[in-house]
């Protein structure tokens, strides 16, 4: 049982790790793989070739990159350009790099949950860039709506890239798509990219390959609570496993102890045992169709004005306006 006296003093990572892994079944939530060292391992991930989502969504912007800005500027020649969980802004960079070179008025305000991946990219823009106004904002997605409340004079175009959205359930992703609907104005734009559906052994390798980044992304948490938190988990007692569902187009990741153990979590006066084979959900990562889109789309208010998909039509980026 949670103890709410003790509860009202912790910070929200330590109140989210008390409640995932004392529940049945346990979980922890992937928002917290992007420490430092989360981060290098995601920029490692993103460069394997099993991890198709990047270049997909590089090879769109490459190549349709007058189109989509053509699409941000359509109403208004000045705007806010606002990414939510920018991470290194890697292939955000193309689109910045054609609107600077295009002399179009905007800002860009990145915003992500990693301190650390705000202060490369801001230092990464200083020297490839200059010109480029920018203000970072650290913070989760949800938070971070508020502030762009403030933020209603002017346009905004609002990324949100690298299937970001497939961490969420669709009943979460729903509630999610309708905060940002509501602090969208008639002229605004929300950009997303939605990893496809395609065959279960590509999505499987994405997220367990070879070599073992993914699974050291994923043991990284353990690592962060040990840090963080005074734990001491040993992750070599945990073994990787990912799933994915054709029907329902989820991949899920775990953490699976191979031995019955206990773990003690010294700053959450905490020990929580695991019997061998017992699971720790760390992960999904939804895959899409125009279907599932369009529905998620129906639901939250917003309409598809437009879409872009790469030569292998694994993955798409949708534009949405407000209904
Ligand atoms: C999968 S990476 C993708 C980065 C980038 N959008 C891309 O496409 O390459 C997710 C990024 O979102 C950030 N992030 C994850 N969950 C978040 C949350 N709930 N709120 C804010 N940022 C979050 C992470 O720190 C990380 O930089």
């Amino acid at each position: 049982m949670q103890d709410n006296t003790r509860t009202i003093s912790m910070s929200q990572f330590e109140q989210e790790v008390y409640s995932g892994l004392t529940a049945s079944p346990k979980y922890l939530s992937s928002k917290y793989f992007y420490d430092e060292k989360g981060d290098k391992i995601f920029q490692d991930i993103m460069a394997m070739p099993e991890y198709y989502l990047t270049n997909c969504e590089y090879d769109i912007f490459e190549n349709h990159k007058s189109d989509i800005i053509k699409l941000f500027t359509q109403e208004s020649k000045s705007f806010n350009l606002i990414e939510l969980g920018a991470g290194d802004g890697k292939k955000t960079k193309i689109l910045l790099k054609h609107l600077t070179a295009s002399h179009i008025d905007f800002k860009y305000l990145p915003i992500d949950i990693s301190q650390n991946a705000l202060d490369q990219l801001e230092k990464s823009l200083q020297i490839e860039m200059p010109t480029l106004q920018t203000e970072t904002l650290q913070g989760t997605y949800l938070e971070t709506l508020e502030r762009i409340n403030s933020l209603r004079d002017t346009k905004k175009v609002i990324l949100f890239l690298g299937s970001n959205v497939g961490n969420l359930m669709h009943q979460q992703a729903v509630s999610f798509l309708q905060q940002v609907q509501e602090s969208m104005k008639e002229d605004d734009l929300f950009f997303v990219g939605f990893d496809q559906k395609k065959h279960p052994q590509t999505i499987l390798d994405a997220y367990n390959d070879k070599s073992g980044i993914t699974e050291a992304f994923n043991k990284n948490i353990l690592i962060r609570i040990n840090k963080e938190l005074k734990a001491n988990f040993i992750p070599d007692k945990f073994l990787h496993w990912e799933t994915y569902d054709p029907e329902t187009g989820t991949a899920k990741s775990f953490l699976v102890s191979k031995e019955e153990q206990l773990v003690n979590l010294q700053d959450l006066d905490l020990t929580v045992s695991f019997k061998q084979w017992e699971s720790i959900h760390t992960e999904i990562s939804q895959k899409y169709d125009d279907e599932i889109v369009s529905w998620l789309a129906d639901r939250s208010g917003l309409k598809i004005v437009a879409q872009f998909s790469d030569h292998k039509k694994y993955y798409k980026n949708y534009a949405f306006k407000k209904i």
